[in-house]
Protein backbone atom coordinates (compact mmCIF):
# COMPACT_ATOMS: atom_id res chain seq x y z
CA UNK A 1 0.00 0.00 0.00
CA UNK A 2 1.04 3.21 -1.22
CA UNK A 3 1.03 6.07 1.39
CA UNK A 4 -1.41 8.77 0.87
CA UNK A 5 -1.11 12.59 0.22
CA UNK A 6 -4.64 13.32 -0.61
CA UNK A 7 -7.86 12.07 -1.24
CA UNK A 8 -8.25 11.86 -5.16
CA UNK A 9 -10.59 8.83 -6.40
CA UNK A 10 -9.48 7.47 -10.14
CA UNK A 11 -11.11 4.42 -12.29
CA UNK A 12 -7.50 4.07 -12.97
CA UNK A 13 -5.96 4.06 -9.81
CA UNK A 14 -4.66 0.66 -8.71
CA UNK A 15 -5.81 1.57 -5.20
CA UNK A 16 -9.35 3.19 -6.30
CA UNK A 17 -11.38 0.39 -4.76
CA UNK A 18 -9.56 0.21 -1.24
CA UNK A 19 -10.19 4.22 -0.97
CA UNK A 20 -13.67 3.97 -2.60
CA UNK A 21 -14.56 2.01 0.17
CA UNK A 22 -12.61 3.40 2.95
CA UNK A 23 -12.88 7.28 2.48
CA UNK A 24 -16.33 7.89 3.00
CA UNK A 25 -16.68 6.23 5.76
CA UNK A 26 -14.04 7.74 7.71
CA UNK A 27 -15.74 11.47 6.29
CA UNK A 28 -18.76 9.92 7.81
CA UNK A 29 -17.45 9.18 10.98
CA UNK A 30 -15.52 12.49 11.27
CA UNK A 31 -18.30 14.26 10.43
CA UNK A 32 -20.53 12.69 13.10
CA UNK A 33 -18.13 13.29 15.76
CA UNK A 34 -17.51 17.31 14.79
CA UNK A 35 -21.87 17.68 14.15
CA UNK A 36 -22.34 20.45 16.13
CA UNK A 37 -19.58 21.12 18.06
CA UNK A 38 -17.44 25.02 17.51
CA UNK A 39 -13.89 23.95 15.73
CA UNK A 40 -12.25 26.59 16.88
CA UNK A 41 -12.36 25.02 20.70
CA UNK A 42 -11.32 21.54 19.74
CA UNK A 43 -7.96 19.62 20.23
CA UNK A 44 -7.79 16.72 17.51
CA UNK A 45 -4.70 14.35 17.30
CA UNK A 46 -3.98 12.62 14.28
CA UNK A 47 -1.57 9.78 15.76
CA UNK A 48 0.32 8.10 12.99
CA UNK A 49 -0.32 10.83 10.73
CA UNK A 50 1.14 9.66 7.56
CA UNK A 51 1.34 12.54 4.87
CA UNK A 52 -1.94 14.09 6.50
CA UNK A 53 -4.62 13.25 4.22
CA UNK A 54 -7.46 13.77 6.02
CA UNK A 55 -5.89 16.87 7.72
CA UNK A 56 -8.99 19.45 5.87
CA UNK A 57 -11.66 17.14 7.69
CA UNK A 58 -10.59 18.90 10.73
CA UNK A 59 -10.44 22.23 8.96
CA UNK A 60 -10.62 24.72 12.11
CA UNK A 61 -9.71 22.65 15.22
CA UNK A 62 -6.16 22.69 16.63
CA UNK A 63 -4.86 19.61 15.39
CA UNK A 64 -1.81 17.66 16.41
CA UNK A 65 0.17 15.27 14.03
CA UNK A 66 2.03 12.45 15.26
CA UNK A 67 3.83 10.13 13.53
CA UNK A 68 7.53 8.24 14.62
CA UNK A 69 9.45 9.20 11.32
CA UNK A 70 9.41 12.31 8.95
CA UNK A 71 9.85 9.80 6.13
CA UNK A 72 6.68 10.20 4.29
CA UNK A 73 4.78 11.72 6.98
CA UNK A 74 4.02 15.74 7.86
CA UNK A 75 4.00 15.40 11.94
CA UNK A 76 4.08 17.99 14.24
CA UNK A 77 5.32 16.46 16.79
CA UNK A 78 7.64 13.00 16.60
CA UNK A 79 6.71 10.34 19.16
CA UNK A 80 6.06 6.95 19.85
CA UNK A 81 1.90 6.31 19.49
CA UNK A 82 2.67 4.06 22.39
CA UNK A 83 4.08 6.75 24.64
CA UNK A 84 2.60 9.56 23.80
CA UNK A 85 4.56 13.25 25.41
CA UNK A 86 1.13 14.43 26.08
CA UNK A 87 -0.51 15.59 28.95
CA UNK A 88 -3.86 13.08 29.77
CA UNK A 89 -7.27 14.34 29.03
CA UNK A 90 -5.68 17.24 26.64
CA UNK A 91 -7.85 15.65 23.32
CA UNK A 92 -11.03 16.34 22.45
CA UNK A 93 -10.72 13.80 19.57
CA UNK A 94 -7.68 11.52 18.44
CA UNK A 95 -8.26 10.08 14.99
CA UNK A 96 -6.02 7.32 14.35
CA UNK A 97 -5.98 6.10 10.71
CA UNK A 98 -4.38 2.80 9.13
CA UNK A 99 -1.82 2.59 12.26
CA UNK A 100 -2.97 0.04 14.41
CA UNK A 101 -1.71 -2.96 12.49
CA UNK A 102 1.65 -1.66 12.69
CA UNK A 103 1.77 -1.25 16.26
CA UNK A 104 3.55 -4.22 18.12
CA UNK A 105 1.57 -3.19 21.44
CA UNK A 106 -1.81 -1.96 19.87
CA UNK A 107 -3.64 -2.53 23.53
CA UNK A 108 -0.61 0.39 24.47
CA UNK A 109 -1.64 2.70 21.84
CA UNK A 110 -5.25 2.13 22.33
CA UNK A 111 -4.32 2.97 26.44
CA UNK A 112 -3.03 5.90 25.11
CA UNK A 113 -5.67 6.84 23.16
CA UNK A 114 -7.90 6.85 26.13
CA UNK A 115 -5.21 9.01 28.57
CA UNK A 116 -4.95 12.04 25.88
CA UNK A 117 -8.92 11.91 25.49
CA UNK A 118 -10.73 14.57 27.99
CA UNK A 119 -13.87 12.03 29.76
CA UNK A 120 -16.40 12.14 26.69
CA UNK A 121 -13.94 12.79 23.95
CA UNK A 122 -14.36 10.39 20.89
CA UNK A 123 -12.06 8.37 19.36
CA UNK A 124 -11.67 7.54 15.24
CA UNK A 125 -9.90 4.98 14.60
CA UNK A 126 -9.73 2.49 11.73
CA UNK A 127 -7.52 -0.35 10.28
CA UNK A 128 -7.54 -3.72 8.33
CA UNK A 129 -9.34 -7.13 8.57
CA UNK A 130 -8.22 -7.76 5.26
CA UNK A 131 -5.08 -6.22 3.56
CA UNK A 132 -1.81 -7.37 1.90
CA UNK A 133 1.48 -6.98 3.63
CA UNK A 134 2.35 -3.58 4.01
CA UNK A 135 5.01 -1.42 5.69
CA UNK A 136 7.35 -4.24 6.46
CA UNK A 137 8.47 -6.01 8.76
CA UNK A 138 6.16 -3.10 11.27
CA UNK A 139 3.01 -5.12 9.95
CA UNK A 140 1.71 -7.43 13.01
CA UNK A 141 -1.95 -7.94 12.99
CA UNK A 142 -5.20 -7.83 11.40
CA UNK A 143 -8.73 -7.15 13.53
CA UNK A 144 -12.23 -8.78 13.19
CA UNK A 145 -14.85 -6.12 14.83
CA UNK A 146 -15.56 -8.38 18.00
CA UNK A 147 -11.62 -8.08 18.36
CA UNK A 148 -11.59 -4.29 18.00
CA UNK A 149 -14.53 -4.35 20.47
CA UNK A 150 -12.53 -6.36 22.69
CA UNK A 151 -9.06 -4.00 22.87
CA UNK A 152 -11.43 -1.25 22.91
CA UNK A 153 -13.79 -2.24 26.20
CA UNK A 154 -9.86 -3.41 27.37
CA UNK A 155 -8.87 0.07 27.16
CA UNK A 156 -11.58 1.84 28.93
CA UNK A 157 -12.78 3.15 25.64
CA UNK A 158 -16.79 2.43 24.83
CA UNK A 159 -17.33 1.11 21.20
CA UNK A 160 -19.82 3.55 19.63
CA UNK A 161 -19.78 2.14 16.23
CA UNK A 162 -17.81 -0.62 14.47
CA UNK A 163 -18.50 -0.47 10.68
CA UNK A 164 -17.21 -2.44 7.53
CA UNK A 165 -16.28 -0.34 4.91
CA UNK A 166 -17.07 -2.98 2.25
CA UNK A 167 -17.70 -6.59 2.17
CA UNK A 168 -16.72 -10.02 0.07
CA UNK A 169 -16.81 -8.73 -3.10
CA UNK A 170 -14.65 -5.78 -3.11
CA UNK A 171 -12.13 -7.98 -0.89
CA UNK A 172 -11.88 -10.29 -3.93
CA UNK A 173 -11.52 -8.24 -6.76
CA UNK A 174 -9.16 -5.98 -4.51
CA UNK A 175 -6.92 -9.35 -3.76
CA UNK A 176 -7.65 -10.05 -7.88
CA UNK A 177 -5.98 -6.87 -8.44
CA UNK A 178 -3.17 -7.71 -6.70
CA UNK A 179 -2.60 -10.65 -8.02
CA UNK A 180 -3.05 -9.29 -11.37
CA UNK A 181 0.53 -9.50 -14.02
CA UNK A 182 0.94 -6.06 -15.16
CA UNK A 183 -0.24 -6.99 -18.93
CA UNK A 184 -3.61 -7.85 -17.21
CA UNK A 185 -3.79 -4.35 -15.29
CA UNK A 186 -5.72 -3.28 -18.75
CA UNK A 187 -8.90 -4.89 -17.07
CA UNK A 188 -8.57 -2.46 -13.98
CA UNK A 189 -10.95 0.16 -14.98
CA UNK A 190 -13.56 -2.51 -15.80
CA UNK A 191 -13.30 -4.29 -12.63
CA UNK A 192 -13.42 -0.83 -10.64
CA UNK A 193 -15.97 -0.03 -12.05
CA UNK A 194 -17.94 -3.48 -12.37
CA UNK A 195 -16.90 -4.01 -8.08
CA UNK A 196 -19.28 -1.71 -6.53
CA UNK A 197 -22.51 -2.68 -8.74
CA UNK A 198 -21.61 -5.99 -8.06
CA UNK A 199 -20.77 -5.57 -3.92
CA UNK A 200 -24.33 -3.31 -3.89
CA UNK A 201 -25.88 -6.66 -4.87
CA UNK A 202 -24.29 -8.60 -2.11
CA UNK A 203 -25.55 -7.77 1.72
CA UNK A 204 -22.19 -10.38 3.04
CA UNK A 205 -20.22 -7.73 5.14
CA UNK A 206 -18.13 -10.18 7.30
CA UNK A 207 -15.09 -9.85 4.68
CA UNK A 208 -14.35 -6.02 4.91
CA UNK A 209 -11.13 -4.41 3.68
CA UNK A 210 -11.29 -1.94 6.87
CA UNK A 211 -13.18 -1.35 10.33
CA UNK A 212 -14.29 2.12 10.46
CA UNK A 213 -14.93 2.51 14.23
CA UNK A 214 -16.00 5.44 16.78
CA UNK A 215 -15.82 4.89 20.41
CA UNK A 216 -15.95 7.51 23.54
CA UNK A 217 -14.15 7.89 26.51
CA UNK A 218 -16.76 7.36 29.66
C1 LIG B 1 -0.10 3.14 6.77
S1 LIG B 1 0.49 4.65 7.43
C2 LIG B 1 -1.04 5.53 7.70
C3 LIG B 1 -0.85 7.01 7.64
C4 LIG B 1 -2.14 7.84 7.77
N1 LIG B 1 -2.72 7.71 9.08
C5 LIG B 1 -3.14 7.45 6.70
O1 LIG B 1 -4.21 6.92 6.99
O2 LIG B 1 -2.83 7.69 5.53
C6 LIG B 1 0.99 4.25 9.10
C7 LIG B 1 1.64 5.43 9.79
O3 LIG B 1 1.80 5.10 11.17
C8 LIG B 1 3.10 5.51 11.58
N2 LIG B 1 3.47 4.68 12.73
C9 LIG B 1 3.56 3.34 12.78
N3 LIG B 1 3.93 2.93 14.01
C10 LIG B 1 4.08 4.05 14.76
C11 LIG B 1 4.46 4.28 16.11
N4 LIG B 1 4.73 3.27 16.95
N5 LIG B 1 4.50 5.55 16.55
C12 LIG B 1 4.21 6.59 15.71
N6 LIG B 1 3.85 6.43 14.41
C13 LIG B 1 3.79 5.16 13.94
C14 LIG B 1 3.97 5.29 10.33
O4 LIG B 1 5.17 6.03 10.41
C15 LIG B 1 3.02 5.75 9.23
O5 LIG B 1 3.11 7.13 8.98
Amino acid sequence: MRRLKRRRLGLLQRDYLVHRALWPAIEAAVAGVLQGRDRAGLTVIDLGCGEGPYADLFEGCRRIAIDRSCEGAAPDLLADVAALPLAGGCADIVFCTQVIEHVPRPDRLLAECCRTLRPGGQLVLTGPFYWPLHEEPHDYYRYTRHGFAHLLREAGLLPLQIVPDCGSVTQAAVSLIEALPRWALVLLPLINALTPLLQRGSNDCRSPLNYVIVARKP
